[in-house]
């Protein structure tokens, strides 16, 4: 595909939502914007309850924005009803007619549309080849498998075109295996019809395996925008640090701020560098993060210090639970080889090294 200057294909500018009234009253969405890009796989991550699909169903039209407003392609789509918004949904449900046909659940939206019939069929012809489903079909939708509807969902969505596609969560339904095929396949999909998908999941491995760029949300606020790298390396704020992956929290002075590096004191007395916001004030009792494989364990001295309290082997890797000497917990990961074991044991004494480049202060 050939590179396009990025535009806007999406923009939520100060959206809230309201549900209920008085003592019962739910803001789903709090003062929301975001932009989302043409061309992009953009992924809504964050925990049950905090806002995913009601941002997707006031963008799909299904609801109405308490305040705010949404723009496509710089258009406010206020006054369109969701069928003439060139956006399609994937529900988690799937939503198939389980006594239609594989054929006629993709051709479904076609039809509404009016369009020939000469054009349905070469247009569900095309689909089914897209999503790999020839062979079946005639086969009605109530005699497939989950992955299988899961492939007619995504067709019957891009059948009629649109410019963007909403998925809520269309993997969950799906076992281990077949939802880290269907990843692969969703990747291909959005790469060979450059449609901009925006995808709804609660999983941060998928989100961080799948996106151009993804937002974290949380109790209807959208914390952090950036790309996987972003999110995982330099989480701005504690709810994203401990959402995506596992860190470890330290306690730390911050000062001599600079070209966005900070000096941070430990709890140990020790002092290391770590990257930090322009806009963060220097303050003494400030969080720093360090992800378990960024830290390196030592038998001799570290810029921390404490005694090994577990080892927990994971197959690829190997998590070991350090007791700090401050009295904070540290866990390191330590990539596993062929040789046996991973050098430490509980009760030793350990040092552990913190790169130059992988302490991260939070701005709360
Ligand atoms: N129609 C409604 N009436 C009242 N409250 C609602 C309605 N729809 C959603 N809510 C509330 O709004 C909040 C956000 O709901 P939403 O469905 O957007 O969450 P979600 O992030 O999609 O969660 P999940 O991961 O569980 O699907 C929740 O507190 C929910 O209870
Ligand atoms: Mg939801």
């Amino acid at each position: 595909m050939p590179d396009k200057p990025d535009r806007n294909a999406i923009e939520v500018v100060n959206v809230s939502k309201i549900f209920g009234s008085g003592e019962g009253q739910v803001a789903a969405l709090d003062t929301v914007s975001v932009s989302i890009r043409e061309n992009e796989f953009f992924t809504l991550l964050g925990p049950s309850g905090c806002g995913k699909t009601t941002l997707l169903r006031l963008i799909a039209g299904f609801d109405f924005p308490t305040a705010g407003e949404i723009l496509l392609y710089g258009q406010d789509i206020a006054p369109l009803p969701p069928f003439k918004r060139p956006v399609n949904t994937v529900f988690q449900s799937y939503a198939l007619f389980p006594h239609m046909t594989v054929a006629d659940n993709i051709g479904f939206g076609l039809e509404m549309l009016g369009k020939p019939k000469a054009e349905i069929k070469a247009r569900v012809a095309e689909m089914l080849k897209l999503v790999k489903m020839e062979a079946l079909a005639g086969r009605r939708t109530s005699q497939i498998s989950g992955g299988q509807q899961q492939r007619v969902a995504l067709a019957r969505a891009l059948a009629p075109q649109p410019k963007v596609l909403l998925l809520d969560e269309p993997l969950s339904a799906l076992d281990y295996k077949l939802r880290k095929e269907m990843q692969i396949e969703l990747k291909r999909l959005q790469h060979e019809t450059g449609i901009t998908f925006i995808f709804v999941t609660h999983d941060q491995e998928e989100a961080l395996t799948m996106s151009d760029r993804i937002a974290v949300m949380s109790s209807g606020k959208i914390l952090q925008v950036g790309s996987p790298w972003d999110i995982y390396d330099k989480p701005a704020e504690r709810f994203v640090a401990d959402f995506i992956g596992e860190t470890n929290f330290l306690t730390a002075a911050i000062s001599e701020m600079a070209n966005g590096k900070a000096r941070a004191t430990l709890k140990s007395g020790a002092t290391i560098e770590a990257t930090v916001a322009q806009s963060f004030q220097p303050k003494p009792n400030a969080t720093v993060v360090v992800r378990p494989e960024h830290a390196k364990l030592t038998k001799a001295k570290g810029e921390l210090s404490g005694t090994v309290e577990n080892i927990v082997y994971f197959g690829t890797d190997t998590h070991i639970h350090v007791h700090l000497d401050s009295g904070e917990l540290f866990t390191v990961r330590q990539q596993n080889t062929r040789s046996a074991g991973c050098g430490f044991e509980k009760g030793d004494a350990v040092g552990i090294l913190i790169g130059s480049d992988a302490a991260q202060v939070l701005k709360d």
